[in-house]
Protein backbone atom coordinates (compact mmCIF):
# COMPACT_ATOMS: atom_id res chain seq x y z
CA UNK A 1 0.00 0.00 0.00
CA UNK A 2 1.20 3.39 -0.71
CA UNK A 3 2.47 5.35 2.05
CA UNK A 4 0.49 7.58 3.97
CA UNK A 5 0.73 11.38 3.23
CA UNK A 6 1.52 13.22 6.74
CA UNK A 7 -0.53 16.05 6.66
CA UNK A 8 -0.79 19.55 9.09
CA UNK A 9 -3.81 21.68 9.07
CA UNK A 10 -3.74 24.54 9.56
CA UNK A 11 -6.58 27.00 10.78
CA UNK A 12 -7.82 30.31 12.74
CA UNK A 13 -11.86 29.37 13.01
CA UNK A 14 -14.48 27.34 13.12
CA UNK A 15 -12.44 24.53 11.21
CA UNK A 16 -15.69 23.51 9.37
CA UNK A 17 -13.24 22.46 6.42
CA UNK A 18 -11.10 20.83 8.58
CA UNK A 19 -13.65 18.77 10.21
CA UNK A 20 -15.02 17.46 6.58
CA UNK A 21 -11.02 16.46 5.38
CA UNK A 22 -10.84 14.20 9.15
CA UNK A 23 -14.41 13.14 7.86
CA UNK A 24 -13.63 11.83 4.67
CA UNK A 25 -10.33 11.10 4.38
CA UNK A 26 -8.24 10.72 7.96
CA UNK A 27 -8.01 7.15 8.97
CA UNK A 28 -9.50 5.39 6.26
CA UNK A 29 -6.93 2.70 4.94
CA UNK A 30 -8.08 3.05 1.36
CA UNK A 31 -6.59 7.10 1.92
CA UNK A 32 -2.75 7.91 1.54
CA UNK A 33 -3.61 10.72 3.96
CA UNK A 34 -3.41 10.99 7.63
CA UNK A 35 -3.88 14.47 9.51
CA UNK A 36 -0.52 14.88 12.15
CA UNK A 37 -1.35 17.92 12.95
CA UNK A 38 -3.82 20.34 13.71
CA UNK A 39 -1.89 23.73 14.50
CA UNK A 40 -3.57 27.25 15.40
CA UNK A 41 -2.42 30.58 15.42
CA UNK A 42 -5.43 31.26 17.82
CA UNK A 43 -6.04 29.55 21.21
CA UNK A 44 -9.97 29.71 21.27
CA UNK A 45 -10.20 28.09 17.33
CA UNK A 46 -12.87 25.71 17.60
CA UNK A 47 -10.47 23.76 15.26
CA UNK A 48 -8.35 23.03 18.10
CA UNK A 49 -11.49 21.33 19.68
CA UNK A 50 -12.58 19.55 16.47
CA UNK A 51 -8.78 17.94 16.17
CA UNK A 52 -9.18 16.81 19.92
CA UNK A 53 -12.13 15.44 19.24
CA UNK A 54 -10.89 12.98 16.42
CA UNK A 55 -7.65 12.45 18.27
CA UNK A 56 -5.26 14.39 16.45
CA UNK A 57 -2.57 15.99 18.32
CA UNK A 58 -2.60 20.29 18.15
CA UNK A 59 -0.39 23.25 18.94
CA UNK A 60 -0.84 27.01 19.13
CA UNK A 61 1.76 28.97 17.79
CA UNK A 62 0.81 32.96 18.25
CA UNK A 63 2.18 35.89 16.05
CA UNK A 64 2.02 37.71 19.58
CA UNK A 65 5.09 35.22 20.99
CA UNK A 66 7.40 36.27 18.02
CA UNK A 67 8.85 39.50 17.72
CA UNK A 68 9.00 39.23 13.63
CA UNK A 69 6.64 37.88 10.91
CA UNK A 70 9.88 35.69 9.88
CA UNK A 71 10.47 33.86 13.52
CA UNK A 72 6.74 33.43 13.68
CA UNK A 73 7.35 31.54 10.06
CA UNK A 74 9.93 29.89 11.43
CA UNK A 75 8.25 28.23 14.03
CA UNK A 76 5.37 27.05 12.82
CA UNK A 77 8.06 25.24 10.43
CA UNK A 78 9.53 23.94 13.08
CA UNK A 79 6.39 22.07 14.71
CA UNK A 80 5.02 21.05 11.50
CA UNK A 81 8.78 19.34 11.24
CA UNK A 82 8.60 17.78 14.79
CA UNK A 83 5.26 16.09 13.62
CA UNK A 84 7.04 14.91 10.05
CA UNK A 85 4.36 17.10 8.08
CA UNK A 86 4.98 16.82 4.38
CA UNK A 87 1.67 18.95 3.11
CA UNK A 88 0.34 21.75 4.68
CA UNK A 89 -3.54 22.32 4.33
CA UNK A 90 -4.43 26.16 5.38
CA UNK A 91 -8.44 25.66 6.13
CA UNK A 92 -9.57 28.76 7.19
CA UNK A 93 -6.25 30.25 8.40
CA UNK A 94 -5.76 33.75 8.77
CA UNK A 95 -2.05 34.41 8.37
CA UNK A 96 -0.12 34.98 5.30
CA UNK A 97 3.56 33.34 5.54
CA UNK A 98 6.52 34.84 4.12
CA UNK A 99 8.65 34.04 0.96
CA UNK A 100 10.74 31.86 2.65
CA UNK A 101 8.43 29.63 3.95
CA UNK A 102 6.45 29.40 0.91
CA UNK A 103 9.43 28.49 -1.03
CA UNK A 104 10.01 25.55 1.71
CA UNK A 105 7.01 24.08 1.08
CA UNK A 106 6.90 24.55 -2.64
CA UNK A 107 4.22 22.82 -4.55
CA UNK A 108 3.64 20.52 -0.95
CA UNK A 109 1.16 23.76 1.05
CA UNK A 110 -2.82 24.25 -0.60
CA UNK A 111 -5.38 27.04 0.54
CA UNK A 112 -9.16 26.76 0.20
CA UNK A 113 -10.90 30.38 -1.14
CA UNK A 114 -14.37 31.24 -0.95
CA UNK A 115 -14.52 32.86 -4.59
CA UNK A 116 -13.61 31.74 -7.99
CA UNK A 117 -10.24 33.36 -8.22
CA UNK A 118 -8.90 35.77 -9.39
CA UNK A 119 -11.73 37.61 -8.40
CA UNK A 120 -12.34 38.72 -4.78
CA UNK A 121 -8.85 37.27 -3.01
CA UNK A 122 -8.32 38.34 0.60
CA UNK A 123 -9.95 37.66 3.62
CA UNK A 124 -14.06 38.32 2.78
CA UNK A 125 -14.55 37.03 -0.67
CA UNK A 126 -18.04 35.46 -0.09
CA UNK A 127 -18.79 39.39 1.22
CA UNK A 128 -17.18 41.10 -1.63
CA UNK A 129 -18.85 38.80 -4.25
CA UNK A 130 -21.83 39.59 -2.97
CA UNK A 131 -21.96 42.46 -2.31
CA UNK A 132 -20.44 43.77 -5.85
CA UNK A 133 -23.59 42.11 -7.31
CA UNK A 134 -22.18 38.85 -9.33
CA UNK A 135 -24.59 36.42 -10.55
CA UNK A 136 -21.87 33.67 -10.09
CA UNK A 137 -19.90 33.11 -7.44
CA UNK A 138 -17.74 29.91 -5.96
CA UNK A 139 -15.02 28.22 -4.91
CA UNK A 140 -11.17 27.87 -5.66
CA UNK A 141 -9.02 25.19 -4.15
CA UNK A 142 -5.08 26.39 -5.32
CA UNK A 143 -1.17 25.99 -4.41
CA UNK A 144 0.15 28.49 -2.22
CA UNK A 145 3.06 30.59 -3.88
CA UNK A 146 4.69 34.20 -2.38
CA UNK A 147 1.31 36.21 -3.23
CA UNK A 148 -2.35 36.17 -1.43
CA UNK A 149 -4.51 33.72 -2.96
CA UNK A 150 -2.28 34.36 -6.33
CA UNK A 151 -0.65 30.39 -6.08
CA UNK A 152 -1.63 28.12 -9.38
CA UNK A 153 -5.74 26.93 -9.26
CA UNK A 154 -5.94 23.10 -8.80
CA UNK A 155 -10.06 23.34 -8.78
CA UNK A 156 -12.82 25.58 -9.12
CA UNK A 157 -16.53 25.17 -8.51
CA UNK A 158 -19.16 27.64 -9.73
CA UNK A 159 -21.94 29.05 -7.71
CA UNK A 160 -24.86 30.92 -8.75
CA UNK A 161 -26.18 33.69 -6.88
CA UNK A 162 -29.85 33.52 -6.77
CA UNK A 163 -32.55 36.30 -7.20
CA UNK A 164 -33.31 36.49 -3.31
CA UNK A 165 -30.19 35.25 -2.23
CA UNK A 166 -29.06 37.02 1.48
CA UNK A 167 -25.42 36.75 2.50
CA UNK A 168 -26.30 34.01 4.63
CA UNK A 169 -27.94 31.69 2.88
CA UNK A 170 -24.75 32.49 -0.41
CA UNK A 171 -21.98 31.42 2.97
CA UNK A 172 -24.19 28.02 3.31
CA UNK A 173 -23.89 27.19 -0.47
CA UNK A 174 -20.24 27.94 -0.48
CA UNK A 175 -19.49 26.43 2.54
CA UNK A 176 -21.28 23.15 1.44
CA UNK A 177 -19.25 23.20 -2.10
CA UNK A 178 -16.20 23.54 0.13
CA UNK A 179 -16.66 20.56 2.40
CA UNK A 180 -17.16 18.90 -1.21
CA UNK A 181 -14.75 20.03 -3.39
CA UNK A 182 -11.59 20.35 -0.60
CA UNK A 183 -11.42 16.74 0.52
CA UNK A 184 -11.69 15.28 -2.98
CA UNK A 185 -9.47 17.88 -3.89
CA UNK A 186 -6.60 16.85 -1.15
CA UNK A 187 -7.22 13.36 -2.00
CA UNK A 188 -5.87 13.66 -5.79
CA UNK A 189 -2.72 15.20 -4.15
CA UNK A 190 -2.26 12.81 -1.39
CA UNK A 191 -2.40 9.78 -4.47
CA UNK A 192 -0.12 11.91 -6.36
CA UNK A 193 -2.53 12.32 -9.11
CA UNK A 194 -1.86 16.14 -9.63
CA UNK A 195 0.48 17.19 -12.07
CA UNK A 196 2.33 21.09 -11.80
CA UNK A 197 3.58 22.66 -14.43
CA UNK A 198 4.18 26.56 -13.44
CA UNK A 199 0.22 27.58 -13.78
CA UNK A 200 -0.85 24.48 -15.69
CA UNK A 201 -2.18 22.05 -13.02
CA UNK A 202 -3.67 19.05 -14.02
CA UNK A 203 -6.13 16.23 -11.84
CA UNK A 204 -5.69 12.73 -13.64
CA UNK A 205 -8.41 10.48 -13.00
CA UNK A 206 -11.19 10.65 -10.06
CA UNK A 207 -10.00 8.07 -7.60
CA UNK A 208 -6.56 5.40 -7.84
C1 LIG B 1 -13.64 29.12 4.52
O1 LIG B 1 -14.68 29.83 3.90
C2 LIG B 1 -12.41 29.13 3.64
O2 LIG B 1 -12.70 29.17 2.28
C3 LIG B 1 -11.73 30.41 4.06
O3 LIG B 1 -11.95 30.50 5.44
C4 LIG B 1 -13.15 29.82 5.78
C5 LIG B 1 -12.82 28.85 6.88
O4 LIG B 1 -13.97 28.26 7.42
N1 LIG B 1 -10.34 30.38 3.67
P1 LIG B 1 -13.83 27.04 8.44
O5 LIG B 1 -12.98 27.52 9.60
O6 LIG B 1 -13.22 25.90 7.71
O7 LIG B 1 -15.24 26.75 8.89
Amino acid sequence: MQPKVKAAVLASGSGSNLQAILDELHGDPEIPLEVVLVLSDVNSAYALTRAAAAGVPTQVVRPRDHATREEFDREVAAVLDQHGADLVILAGFMRVFRAEFVRRYAGRIVNIHPALLPSFPGAHGIRDAFDYGVKVTGVTVHFVDEGVDTGPVIAQCAVAVDPDESLASLEAKIHAVEHEIYPETIRAVAEGRVTVAGRDVRVLGRRS
